[in-house]
């Protein structure tokens, strides 16, 4: 026999489980308003960064409710109305239609709340872009991503300092931010990249061709991370960078550093001594490192740029990317300074955060691998 159960039934046990459910939803929103993101998570670095922890918190409290109820039936309707022994095969349960109220409710409901979040991010997002003299920046610059490291340039440094990006605490800055263009990244292409500052809560996408200018003001002295966070290619993974924040004191104590190590350099070149270097340390650099753009196999199996087992002893290549003879100084003259070749840009030394001990150390390895 096919039993009928046209009739609903929200039992007593149907509202219990709504009891229940509301019970977890207002202690797991009870921990959403008190959870402190900042101790416990990530820091609140910014002064943005509170309002946009304050927008998560509104979604996420509204989102609690909605996320229990709708998986909190589904598993007790599940077990309510599930297939009972000595029930037949093709048994249906009660069928519920056109309940004109309760759809009125699911749909007004997460309608204002999706206008009331709309309103919110309409007044805190264009705190990060700047508008007139409410923004008024004691600090402008510029953060350039390549592939695969963040560029930055500060006004009154001829140099760009590399992936290392330091900044005053409780300083509006304006930072205007790009990807490099096609004619800079030879042949490998421009492309999209994200620059990510979680403790600031600052994403922004570079563009190649684009400036966007993004403003905010680091409230908490620390180093925090900055991260590619759009997948731009083989050494995404590997681009990664760092903010610096300092007292007002440390952060002019750093800068005179840069201008002066400018004028020394200014004066005269500095050669990099290979005396000593440890060809063992040399390849966990490199496969920390360069393997991102080249093997330690035979030229022709390039990634980014040629396999380099061969580098010193190739009669096929005896001249190098800058067309001098590949000799131990020579190469650590590319390590040093970089090279555009047609395949691709070999970032310089601060680009790829390495010191002159480490291109001894890479130097002594590569002269290594060729048996
Ligand atoms: Cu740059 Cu991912």
């Amino acid at each position: 026999m096919k039993q009928d159960r046209s009739q609903p039934l929200l039992d007593g046990g149907f509202w219990r489980a709504v009891i229940v459910m509301a019970i977890i939803s207002a202690v797991l929103m009870y921990v959403v308003v008190v959870f402190p993101i900042d101790r416990l998570f990530l820091p609140e670095a910014s002064t943005v960064s509170v309002d946009i922890d304050n927008l998560f918190k509104f979604s996420m409290f509204f989102g609690v409710p909605i996320l229990v109820y709708v998986n909190g039936f589904i598993i007790y309707f599940a077990i309510r109305y599930r297939l009972k022994p000595g029930e037949p095969i093709d048994a249906v349960g009660s069928s519920i239609h056109d309940h004109p109220t309760l759809e009125a409710v699911w749909t007004v409901i997460p309608g204002v709340l999706m206008v009331v979040l709309a309103v919110l991010s309409y007044f805190i997002i264009p705190m990060y872009y700047p508008t007139g003299q409410a923004t008024a920046s004691a600090v402008t610059m510029e953060a350039i991503g390549h592939k695969w490291y963040f560029e930055f340039r500060y006004p009154g440094l001829k140099d760009s300092v590399m992936n290392e990006m330091h900044l005053p605490v409780g300083v509006p800055v304006t930072l205007e931010i790009t990807s490099s263009e096609a004619t800079q990244d030879v042949a490998t292409g421009a492309v999209l990249h994200s620059f990510w500052v979680p403790e600031f809560r600052l994403k922004q996408d570079m563009i190649p061709g684009m400036v966007v200018p993004i403003h905010f003001t680091p409230s908490e002295i620390g180093t925090f991370h900055i991260v590619c966070a759009e997948f731009c290619g083989l050494g995404h993974s590997h681009m990664w960078g760092s903010v610096v924040v300092q007292s007002k004191p440390d952060f002019d104590k750093w800068y005179a550093d840069q201008q002066r190590a400018e004028a020394a350099e200014a004066e005269g070149v500095r050669p990099i001594s290979l005396q000593g270097g440890d060809a063992s340390a040399g390849q966990t650099l490199f496969n920390a490192k360069c393997v991102v753009c080249h093997n330690a196999a035979p030229f022709a199996q390039r990634k980014v740029g040629p396999g380099l087992a061969d580098l010193f002893d190739d009669p096929d290549h005896p001249d190098l990317v800058t067309g001098k003879k590949a000799s131990p100084n020579n190469v650590a003259d590319i390590l040093e300074h970089g090279a555009h070749g047609d395949i691709g840009v070999m970032p310089n030394m601060q680009a790829n955060g390495i010191t002159d001990k480490d291109i001894a150390n890479l130097v002594a390895y590569l002269q290594t691998l060729h048996k």
